[in-house]
């Protein structure tokens, strides 16, 4: 694995004009630009970089990519997020700039100094209470790789019961979290169009934005779907 430190002196040398960064180099990759610019200011972190004049640019498209696949959600007013790692800041701040209330529940209390200072509602486990929020989002790893529930399952089976829609981050599995929100006939998506859109988006920035971003994803979906 590339080390985080020559994120930026590694795309130099390969004279690269536009790149993805990924998990865990994106807080890295903020630093580290000559400029950033968007919402990826108040995230922290960037997962596309683009040359401009000479200078290294920095942008977040898991904020818009997520916000473009929720699009077919309706009527959504308040949200619960579930972790608090890089992808639930870029979703909690896409989400506040479309008026949606924005909660963020967490497995410990360290990671939510930065929701309290951004002023987001925030709780961990230990002292969170139980009401409706339109939809649930796992930003966590939970289900990724095992069979785990990102919070405690009494208590995610309730929040449901409450709910209209779910999103997991995790692609391409039908994770636990995804498999209750469904018995609890919620309308949920997991992460799929999430990565498809943050790739389109970064894309269009690689070429000045001059492309139809539906046009971009139907070319692409072709390969990712393969
Ligand atoms: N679909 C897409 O396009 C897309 C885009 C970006 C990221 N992702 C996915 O998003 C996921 C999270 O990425 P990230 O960078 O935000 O991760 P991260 O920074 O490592 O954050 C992980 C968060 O999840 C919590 N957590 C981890 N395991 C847990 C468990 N078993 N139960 C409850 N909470 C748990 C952690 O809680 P503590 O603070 O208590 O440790 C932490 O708040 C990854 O799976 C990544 O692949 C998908």
């Amino acid at each position: 694995m590339v080390d985080s430190k020559k994120i930026i002196s590694t795309y130099k040398n390969i004279k690269l004009s536009g790149a993805n960064v990924t998990v865990p180099h994106k807080e890295y990759a903020f630093n580290l630009c000559d400029e950033v610019q968007g919402i990826a200011q108040k995230i922290g972190a960037v997962n596309t970089l683009v040359t401009k004049k000479g200078k290294i640019i920095g942008l977040n498209t898991d904020a818009s990519g997520f916000y473009r696949s929720i699009e077919s959600f309706k009527d959504i007013k308040s949200a619960l997020i579930l972790g608090a790692g890089g992808t639930a800041k870029a979703i909690s701040f896409i989400l506040n700039e479309n008026s949606i209330r924005t909660t963020i529940l967490n497995r410990s209390k360290d990671r939510l100094d930065f929701f309290e200072k951004a002023g987001f509602e925030n709780f961990s486990w230990d002292n969170f209470e139980i009401k409706k929020f339109d939809i649930i989002i796992n930003t966590t790893s939970a289900g990724l790789k095992d069979e785990t529930f990102p919070l405690d399952k009494a208590v995610l089976s309730n929040l449901m019961s409450k709910s209209k829609y779910a999103f997991d981050v995790v692609y391409g599995r039908n994770t636990p979290f995804l498999k209750l929100a469904k018995q609890n006939s919620l309308l949920s998506k997991d992460g799929s169009d999430m990565l498809l859109h943050q790739a389109s988006i970064a894309f269009n920035h690689f070429f000045g934005n001059i492309y139809d971003l539906d046009i971009i994803e139907n070319y692409m979906k072709k390969s990712f779907f393969l």
